[in-house]
């Protein structure tokens, strides 16, 4: 699903998930405590954005990083950013996720991640099959996604189990962007991973930061007692 956020304004995306509190303080450590030992893995960057990931993860001692992303304006801002630094150890290209990985050989990435991305396609089963082709026999996936629970507020149909075309207007770069993403069962988000041969290993709900306090008061407050996301760890086992 294409939304001006992160193409027309990608650079401004950039910016704002630097420090704010739903990506900085609330979705990245909860993702990146997920993450086991990353020294010398090959990692699939699934949604890459701006590259904020693909960094931590060569940080972490990463090998090789591939970046995926269907707004290309979000693959220039990370070959500008990190093309240089990391070489022939990354490669970035714009693709859309819904066509699936032809380009990735199979049993070829000891980890994938996609953080906040899979709220945005709406047949997940078809990239959970791809996910299992590529990753390799005991490699896992972790992801991040809006917690079904949080978006049955904005449930038009009142139906918590029909999947929904949810469009909301979001003020994340500083005026206001139209984002249209599906809103989801749990029940549908797990029958897609475990019908493709995945097995779920861990699941959390995130956990806001201390820090986001002094950044805004009230949104920390909701955060520390509202569900907002939910985090998923999960492994090919054959
Ligand atoms: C909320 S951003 C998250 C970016 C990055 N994963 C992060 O956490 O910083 C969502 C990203 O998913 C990408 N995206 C959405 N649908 C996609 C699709 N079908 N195929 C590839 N990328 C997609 C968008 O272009 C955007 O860069």
């Amino acid at each position: 699903m294409k939304s001006e956020l992160y193409s027309k304004h990608a650079e401004k995306y950039d910016a704002a998930v630097q420090n704010n509190i739903y990506n900085a303080h609330l979705e990245r450590p909860s993702l990146q405590a997920m993450l086991g030992e990353l020294t010398d893995c090959n990692i699939l960057d699934l949604g890459c954005g701006t590259g904020v990931y693909t960094e931590y993860l060569f940080k972490q001692g990463a090998s090789t990083v591939t970046c995926i992303d269907y707004s290309q304006d979000m693959i220039n801002l990370v070959t500008n950013k990190l093309g240089t630094l990391f070489g022939n150890r990354i490669t970035a290209y714009a693709h859309d996720l819904t066509k699936g990985l032809p380009n990735e050989a199979p049993n070829s990435f000891d980890v994938i991640i996609c953080p906040l991305v899979l709220h945005y396609i709406e047949d997940l089963s078809f990239v959970f099959e791809e996910i299992h082709r590529v990753l390799k026999v005991g490699g896992y996936m972790v992801f991040s996604t809006h917690h079904p629970f949080a978006d049955f507020e904005c449930s038009l149909s009142g139906n918590y189990f029909e999947r929904e075309r949810i469009t909301e207007t979001w003020n994340t770069v500083g005026e206001p962007v139209e984002v249209t993403f599906y809103r989801r069962s749990l029940t549908e988000i797990m029958t897609a991973i475990t019908s493709n041969g995945l097995a779920v290993t861990e699941i959390t709900e995130g956990k806001v930061d201390e820090k986001a306090k002094v950044i805004d008061e009230k949104t920390y407050e909701h955060l520390s007692k509202n569900p907002n996301f939910i985090f998923v760890k999960c492994q090919k086992m054959a």
